[in-house]
């Protein structure tokens, strides 16, 4: 679908900001560039809808030689979320998502529709529409910004450092759902990050770049297993490599099938009765489905003691949760990097089917290269 042949990039003043690229993306494909900071993503990201021209090199989309495309037209055809998110301030929210449709030329009601629809698979709802970016916080214009490249679902698209300016939190929703996203729409994406973890969690392969060059293009277990050379050593050390058993792979095969639930209509008295029993200090609250609602904690319950009686008023949905399917290896460095003590495993309908604990991953973390500041690591 996209190939790059030799391509270099030499800015005036004879800097090589890119050296002689090869590289074939397949259709379908998320490929991730990672790298120090100056080592040519960006330019390389921009010769391929040609907002840079190369120096020296072809670059060819479905075959075509897009130096002999009208740049223009090569554009729309390729959503684009630059580093600096970049929407236009006197245009309405809507307006910005809309910007490439509105060229297509695409009638005003289902231009709206198209934005609203692409506003709920970020948890924005369609009162944003007619805001401006500066009503937004940094976040949400971010997440526009990703929208907006989304918008005219063209067949590929390139992301630079989409999600940087994010919170952990709503940059790990985005991830996944953005992730599922591709897998359904089938689209081609080039994606930037300086975060290793978000490549390895997104990345069909990784191009890992150094000083203009390709380094080690690979799945991420390519790369993990078998890194190039040092530098790319470093750089996964650096990221805090974790291995897992090999043969344990998903979340299923490992997590706990016994969770301790409440429905919301207990009463907290029977939630701290509960507890007590099962010798546990947080309860996962469910339905009468087994959908996963959130949990409450004895800190809760104490605080709300005297204000409420169920369950149901005071538990908490903000949650993280993992699939049932999901890497182990992702959910690991989730429980790591967040300082979880465990995480509820659902399945597609949110029904929950298990946990993983932070003490259950000392049986499987067998091998870590922590970095000095991971001192959440406490197993
Ligand atoms: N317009 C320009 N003129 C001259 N040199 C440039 C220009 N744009 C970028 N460079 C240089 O080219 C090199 C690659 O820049 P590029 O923006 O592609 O890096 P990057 O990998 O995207 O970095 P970052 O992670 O900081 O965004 C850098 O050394 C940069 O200083
Ligand atoms: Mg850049």
């Amino acid at each position: 679908m996209l190939k790059l042949e030799q391509v270099s990039k030499v800015y005036k003043g004879g800097k090589k900001a890119v050296n002689s690229i090869d590289l074939d993306i397949a259709k379908g494909e998320f490929i991730c560039f990672i790298g120090p900071s100056g080592c040519g993503k960006t330019t390389t990201m921009k010769m391929i809808n040609r907002l840079i021209e190369p120096s020296s090199g072809k670059i060819f989309i479905d075959g075509e030689n897009i130096m002999e495309q009208d740049p223009v037209e090569l554009r729309r055809k390729i959503g684009y979320v630059i580093q600096q998110i970049g929407l236009f301030p006197h245009m309405t929210i809507q307006q910005n998502i809309s910007l490439v449709p509105k060229l297509l030329k695409w009638p005003e009601e289902k231009r709206k529709e198209r934005a609203s629809e692409l506003l709920k698979l970020v948890d924005m709802g369609p009162e944003y529409l007619d805001r401006y970016p500066h009503e937004l916080s940094g976040g949400q214009q971010q997440r526009i910004g990703v929208l907006r490249a989304l918008a005219a679902e063209p067949p590929l698209i390139l992301m630079d450092e989409p999600f940087g300016a994010l919170d952990p939190i709503t940059r790990d929703s985005l991830q996944e759902e953005f992730k599922k996203l591709q897998r359904t729409l089938n689209k081609t994406i080039v994606f930037v990050t300086h975060d290793m973890d978000e490549a390895i969690k997104l990345a069909d392969r990784i191009v890992i770049l150094k000083a203009g060059e390709i380094v080690q293009v690979g799945t991420p277990d390519e790369i993990l297993r078998n890194p190039a050379n040092e530098f790319v050593e470093e750089f996964i050390g650096k990221e805090r490599l974790i291995q897992t058993r090999p043969e344990i792979e998903r979340v299923e095969q490992m997590m706990n099938r016994m969770p301790v639930t409440v429905t919301a209509d207990k009463t907290l008295s029977q939630a701290i009765q509960l507890m007590r029993e099962k010798r546990v200090d947080s309860l996962l609250v469910v339905d009468e489905q087994n959908v996963l609602k959130g949990y409450v904690d004895v800190e809760i319950i104490d605080q709300n003691r005297k204000k409420a009686s169920v369950v149901g008023e005071v538990y908490r949905s903000d949650m993280y949760t993992v699939q049932k399917g999901a890497l182990l290896r992702d959910t690991v460095r989730k429980i790591l990097k967040q300082g979880m003590k465990y995480v509820p495993v659902v399945d597609e309908e949110h029904h929950l089917a298990g946990i993983v604990t932070r003490a259950s991953l000392v049986d499987i973390v067998y091998d870590s290269i922590w970095g000095e500041e991971n001192q959440l690591m406490t197993i």
